[in-house]
């Protein structure tokens, strides 16, 4: 038999301690399917005497990451502790540089360094394998990387963020955006700060690795178009339901014919598509290329076991000396990203608007619409009972539903700005972007 695979790992948390655990309780069955034992041989986390749900006897305990990962007594450093910086970053870049194979499942770390650790990981001859990185459980990495290599893919469309998906189920089940937010915290989904997970920023670090794996592009986090769900209100799911729609907050990469635009935002699907029907914790991503047509993966996006399963198809690939460039070719090969500017995006959209209730303003709306080209597929106003109808000072609010035909974000932006100005609507008018699937 090879000798054994030794493994480091630094964080035994939610996903480190479920590693540990699957190798202990799949031992003999991996060293069996690989022809060599894959041994937890030293551990890493911040209290010595947390019980973690593995047997800790004879693997050795190290206080610092970074001595960990510049240890002679490993092969493969495991990172999971986390961050986009700090130790996570110290005891990769530690690890790569002494030409130790490096996984993890931290997309903070790429979005922001993959580029630099992809570099470093060729330089040394060093496998950086991060499955888990995005999507959880789902093998998405491996698919975009190896099994549709040989299409020119074309979109990528995800739900790539459990806590969001699960709020908006909720919503669409009833509750309120901050009940739904509370209901999600007490699950153990969000944090007590959410803003990463609901504003799109972890969304954001996912694609922003898709996107390069799957159009052959350098990493570039900031140049993703970001908008979260915290102001989807009740209305809009109600109002996507009766036009055959369901609300998801997606991540969208997609070639253009200037670029490549990469975005996240809430974003109407059609009621029937396959990632429509993705409720709850669970993520799903489609993948379009030329030969394959569409293809969607869903499954769990997150939890302990879920994401462990994907370290540890990862630590397989290490131990039967699988060797693929981290992202999908070799990164001297990585074109820059080309940017497709948001202004340019073209699709339909969804808007609603509080308008005051006064002779002509309904009319000045369609007219602004007209004068940037837009070109509606309906317009609805929901006059509201005297009475009935929400107020602010003296002006009755009617709430109008505007749907477009396929147009820009510029021209869209553009009526938006000019109707805001002459005073026909009160508030902020809420715009939520349809994409055709
Ligand atoms: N949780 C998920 O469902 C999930 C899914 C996909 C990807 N991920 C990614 O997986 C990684 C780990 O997430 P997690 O949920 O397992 O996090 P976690 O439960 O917070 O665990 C973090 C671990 O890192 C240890 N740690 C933190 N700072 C340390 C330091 N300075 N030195 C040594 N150890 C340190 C902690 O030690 P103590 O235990 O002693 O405090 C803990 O064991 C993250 O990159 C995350 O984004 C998580």
């Amino acid at each position: 038999m090879q000798d054994a695979l030794r493994l480091g790992i630094a964080g035994l948390g939610t996903v480190g301690a479920s590693v540990a655990r699957l190798l202990e309780r799949h031992g003999d069955a991996l060293a069996s399917q690989l022809g060599r034992r894959v041994e937890v041989v030293a551990v890493c986390a911040r209290e010595r005497e947390r019980q973690r749900g593995f047997v800790m006897g004879g693997i050795a305990w190290h206080d610092d990451p970074v001595s960990l990962a510049r240890s002679d007594s490993i092969d493969v450093f495991v990172e999971l502790i986390g961050g986009a910086g700090g130790t996570a970053l110290e005891s990769v870049n530690a690890a790569l540089q002494t030409g130790k194979g490096v996984v993890t499942a931290n997309k903070a770390l790429l979005a922001a360094h993959g580029m630099d650790l992809a570099r470093l990981a060729e330089a040394r001859g060093a496998p950086l394998a991060f499955e888990a990185a995005v999507g959880g459980g789902i093998p998405i990495i491996k698919t975009l990387r190896e099994a549709l290599a040989g299409n020119r893919l074309t979109r990528i469309t995800g739900i790539l963020n459990g806590t969001c998906n699960f709020i908006l189920t909720r919503m669409e089940e009833g509750m309120a955006y901050p009940a739904a937010l509370r209901e999600a915290q007490a699950l153990g989904y969000a944090e007590a700060d959410p803003s990463f997970d609901v504003e799109g920023f972890d969304t954001a670090d996912k694609l922003a690795i898709l996107t390069s794996v799957a159009f052959g592009t350098e990493i570039d986090r900031d140049a993703i178009f970001v908008e979260g769900i915290s102001h989807i209100e009740p209305e809009d799911i109600a109002a996507a339901d009766e036009l055959g729609y369901r609300i998801k907050l997606l991540g969208v990469a997609q070639r253009t014919e200037s670029g490549i635009e990469s975005r996240v935002h809430p974003t109407m699907v059609p009621r029937d598509s396959d990632i429509a029907r993705v409720s709850g914790v669970i993520n799903a991503v489609s993948v379009e290329g030329d030969f394959i047509g569409a293809v969607m993966l869903s499954g769990p996006g997150a939890g302990g076991d879920a994401t462990a399963s994907a370290v540890v198809g990862d630590i397989i690939d290490l131990a039967r000396g699988v060797r693929v460039p981290p992202l999908g070719r070799p990164a001297a090969n990585l074109e820059p990203y080309r940017r497709a500017e948001m202004r340019a995006h073209e699709g339909g959209y969804y808007l609603r608007l509080k308008v005051r209730d006064r002779p002509g303003a309904f009319a000045a709306i369609a007219r602004r619409m007209a004068e940037a080209n837009i070109s509606l597929d309906s317009i609805v106003q929901r006059n509201r009972p005297p009475g009935a109808a929400p107020k602010h000072g003296d002006d009755v609010l009617q709430p109008v539903t505007i749907i477009t035909h396929s147009t820009t974000e510029a021209a869209v932006r553009g009526a938006l700005g000019r109707i805001e100005a002459e005073g026909e609507i009160f508030g902020r008018p809420q715009m939520i972007r349809i994409e055709a699937m």
